[in-house]
């Protein structure tokens, strides 16, 4: 049995359609993102899951029990559905102190006093808040703030976590420290969590399964792995870090044992071999994604020797025209004649403006998309 069992669910607000039609099944203990860009119907999507707001469409079971059919008229309010909800903006109670906060869930269900107590205090040390149960909610910091909004949501144990852009309102190093505290609390309470975010890394960090999402459709769902190393569009790699993608032409097709195909590529003034998922047929336009992390670079000169490998890859000719150092990494953008390729390496190797440069990408870290790229994006530092 699913933890959470979605069929068709769709939401229009006026004319347009904030989800179009989403089926998703969330395994028991499975942490689950969605992930997409701000208005693809993540916040939308989760709150039809909460109760918050109605399905037009499909049903939504939790636990096994439908909580929401809209065909049958069939609606659960949210009390009822065994589902814990923390949102962006904490939704704290400000006039409350941090047990009163924690509380109210059990509260609201009439749990007799002793057991709210015992409760309330197990929340409250689960999250490491139990020494700031009797202050009042406004003074606490951003992190603590989230925290007890975590217990609230956890207290009465329901089956399922709905967390919405959690650790969006803090600073960068808090959200770094909340991401393994979330991760690690998830993992000892052992129960399902559906997450929401804008964040890629965030979603690789955390996510057991990520459903990447689009104008309300889902456009891959799979595991960080596979949405980052083999996804399923353009679009999708595209949202996912700043990868290169270039246009190019199937020349020759070669299927490999293990499912994956190498096929030999032409673009503009280049040809090598890419990886793909299956062959593609011969002539076809097609994206190939080059992270830039994987892209080798070496100076040009003049006795430097073409890669002779047996399947060798991309191999690009061109002239560093931009140099950004960041400190953890280097990048740079190098102009390539009709392409131009940004490159990622580490921070105190350095390759000046202008100088002239051999790229290479191995053949097994590409990934061809069935897709032509009308314009090529000049690829963003
Ligand atoms: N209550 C509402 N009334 C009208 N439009 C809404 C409402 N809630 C969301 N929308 C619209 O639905 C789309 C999806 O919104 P949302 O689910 O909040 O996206 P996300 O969380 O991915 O940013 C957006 O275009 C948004 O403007
Ligand atoms: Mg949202």
């Amino acid at each position: 049995m699913s933890a959470v069992s979605i069929r068709n669910i769709s939401r229009r607000f006026g004319s347009a359609a904030a989800v179009a039609g989403i089926d998703l099944d969330v395994e028991e203990g499975q942490f689950v993102t969605f992930l997409g860009p701000s208005g693809c119907g993540k916040t939308t999507t989760l709150r039809m899951i909460a109760g918050l707001e109605r399905n037009d469409s499909g049903t939504i079971a939790i636990a096994g029990q439908t909580v929401s059919d809209a065909q049958r008229g069939l609606f659960v309010p949210p009390e009822k559905r065994n589902a814990g909800m923390v949102f962006q903006s904490y939704a704290i109670w400000p006039h409350m102190t941090v047990f009163d906060n924690v509380a109210y869930p059990l509260r609201v269900r009439r749990m007799a006093g002793a057991e709210v107590q015992q409760r309330t205090q197990e929340a409250l040390r689960t999250v490491e808040m139990g020494p700031y149960a009797e202050r009042s909610a406004t003074a606490l910091s951003g992190g603590q703030q989230q925290r007890v909004a975590i217990a609230r949501a956890i207290v009465f144990a329901p089956k399922v976590l709905l967390l919405d852009e959690p650790l969006s309102n803090l600073d960068a190093r808090l959200r770094e420290q909340m991401r393994s505290e979330l991760r690690g609390l998830q993992q000892r309470l052992g129960i399902t969590t559906v997450y929401v975010t804008h964040d890629q890394e965030e979603a690789m960090a955390l996510s057991d399964r990520i459903i990447v999402m689009s104008k309300g459709r889902i456009l891959q769902d799979a595991d960080p792995e596979s949405v980052y190393f083999r996804p399923s569009t353009v679009e999708v790699a595209a949202f996912c870090g700043s990868p290169n993608i270039v246009a190019g032409r199937v020349l020759r097709s070669q299927a490999s044992p293990d499912g994956i195909s190498y096929l030999q590529v032409a673009g503009a003034g280049w040809q090598g071999w890419a990886r793909a998922g299956a062959a593609i047929a011969e002539g076809s336009e097609v994206s190939i994604v080059v992270r830039p992390e994987y892209v080798e670079i070496s100076p040009m000169t003049a006795d430097a020797p073409e890669r002779s490998d047996e399947r060798p890859g991309i191999q690009w000719q061109g002239q560093v025209v931009e140099n950004m150092f960041r400190g953890f990494r280097r990048t740079l953008r190098v102009d390539c004649g009709a392409t131009r390729i940004l490159v990622d390496m580490p921070a105190d190797l350095d390759v000046a403006k202008g100088q002239k440069v051999r790229l290479s990408v191995p053949a097994e870290r590409t990934w061809i998309l069935k897709e032509p790229t009308a314009n090529e994006p000049a690829a963003r530092i």
